[in-house]
């Protein structure tokens, strides 16, 4: 099992022991976990990985959970690296692959960071939990705390997808629909945890989400044979995916399983919620709030991230860049690529192919390099965006509820 040591924030380097519940440390920065790299480098094997279980839990020697039976498992992880041959023809580039996590339960990638969180809570005794959350992140909450038997406190901004508001009811969640944005919800989380002995389970505020979402970058390298790609294009919200890739990387070379070569990190956002873009192109260390933040792509509309700093440095460190789309352009390409590979992919996923026709075009990316863009969750779970590129319109109002076959 697992060769946690510790955690250590990532700001002010203070370390902090493993088996307590954490959140932020005091200067503000996020905590990451820590590991014996060198212990699990003798008595671990890449080769032996394809015996291990078939989710993310394959990886469990680094990830944080020290028994088996605290583990919260729904088949998390373990998704599809696609060779999108027929996207990559019409770009004249044959190295175009998608990791599909729109596989995932949930239908998104976050099933990652709350299967690990969750089964960190059933570690350490935590049974009330709350979560701000743009839509997805949620979602997966709802589902794993449900299957962990413990109480989930919502707080997502009104106007998420049917799909999120519907789940989260379906899972037994408490969902409290916010007038306003991601960061909004958060406050009110921090406002009422402490009454409500709540604990709060916020993007990097909970140390444990990005260790379940690192595991992207653990099998993107085992599915690739070990060999890293030239460039991985990741929508950015939060950016803890991008963040804990990052860390995989770093983590596998200190397992002697990957050289030093990285990917070019790519930093994907919705150009009506570009705060990283705008940070990057600015060569500001970290980001300013973006105003009035507004996209389809539900889960890029957060005008603050916590993890600015991290992020912004492994786009830089790698070679990469950050480069927004709009709604329209993520919407075509959702098309694009749903026509040409058969992928229906969130806006969120789709803006990774809309940037990647913009890195040709502007030859910041050779068309022979081999690219990794991952969809970061199910078109399914966007139909009010997707149903203004496709409209339907009813004949009469009881049309709606079914077609001849079914009964009116
Ligand atoms: C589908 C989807 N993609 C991407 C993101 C952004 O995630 P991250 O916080 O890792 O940047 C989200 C977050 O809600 C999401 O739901
Ligand atoms: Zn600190």
């Amino acid at each position: 099992m697992t060769t946690i040591t510790h955690l250590e924030c990532s700001q002010c380097g203070k370390t902090r022991p493993a088996g307590v519940a954490h959140n932020l440390c005091e200067c503000g920065g996020p905590l990451l976990v820590r590991y014996d790299l060198e212990k699990a480098r003798q008595n671990w094997s890449r080769d032996w990985i394809p015996d291990g279980p078939s989710s993310m839990w394959r990886y469990a020697p680094v990830l944080p959970v020290s028994k088996p039976n605290y583990i919260v498992s729904l088949g998390e992880g373990m998704t599809p690296l696609l060779h999108a041959r027929r996207l990559g023809a019409a770009l004249g580039a044959p190295e175009v692959w998608v990791k599909d996590e729109g596989i995932n339960p949930t239908g998104s990638f976050k099933a990652r960071g709350l299967s690990c969180a969750i089964s960190m809570c059933s570690e350490l005794g935590i049974r009330k939990l709350a979560i701000p959350s743009a839509g997805n992140a949620a979602s997966a909450m709802a589902a794993y705390a449900a299957a962990a038997g413990m109480e989930a406190h919502i707080f997502m901004p009104r106007d998420v997808p049917q799909s999120n508001y519907i789940e989260c009811k379906a899972f037994g969640a408490h969902v409290t629909l916010v007038d306003g944005l991601i960061s909004d919800c958060g406050r009110i989380v921090a406002e009422r945890k402490d009454a409500e002995g709540w604990f709060d389970v916020s993007t990097l505020k909970e140390p444990y989400r990005i260790e379940g979402k690192k595991t992207m970058g653990y099998e993107l390298a085992e599915q690739l044979r070990w060999q890293l790609p030239d460039a991985v294009f990741y929508p950015a919200g939060g950016g803890v995916g991008l963040i804990g890739m990052w860390k995989a990387f770093e983590e596998m070379e200190a397992l002697g399983w990957i050289s030093s070569k990285r990917p070019k990190m790519i930093c994907v956002q919705a150009a009506g919620c570009a705060p990283v873009v705008r940070a990057f192109e600015q060569g500001a260390e970290r980001v300013e709030f973006w105003k009035d933040a507004t996209t389809a792509a539900s889960g890029l509309r957060v005008p603050k991230p916590l993890g600015d700093l991290l992020m912004l440095k492994a786009i830089r460190d790698s070679g990469g860049t950050a480069l927004a789309v709009t709604d329209e352009e993520m919407l075509d390409a959702g098309a694009e690529l749903g026509a040409l590979e058969g992928i229906f992919a969130a806006p969120e996923g789709a803006a990774c192919v809309a940037a990647l026709h913009k890195l040709y075009d502007n030859g910041f990316l050779k068309r022979d390099e081999r690219v990794v863009l991952y969809n970061t969750g199910a078109g399914l779970k966007y139909l009010e965006a997707y149903s203004t590129r496709f409209p339907r319109h009813a004949a009469s109002e009881q049309d709606k509820l079914g077609g001849l076959i079914t009964p009116r």
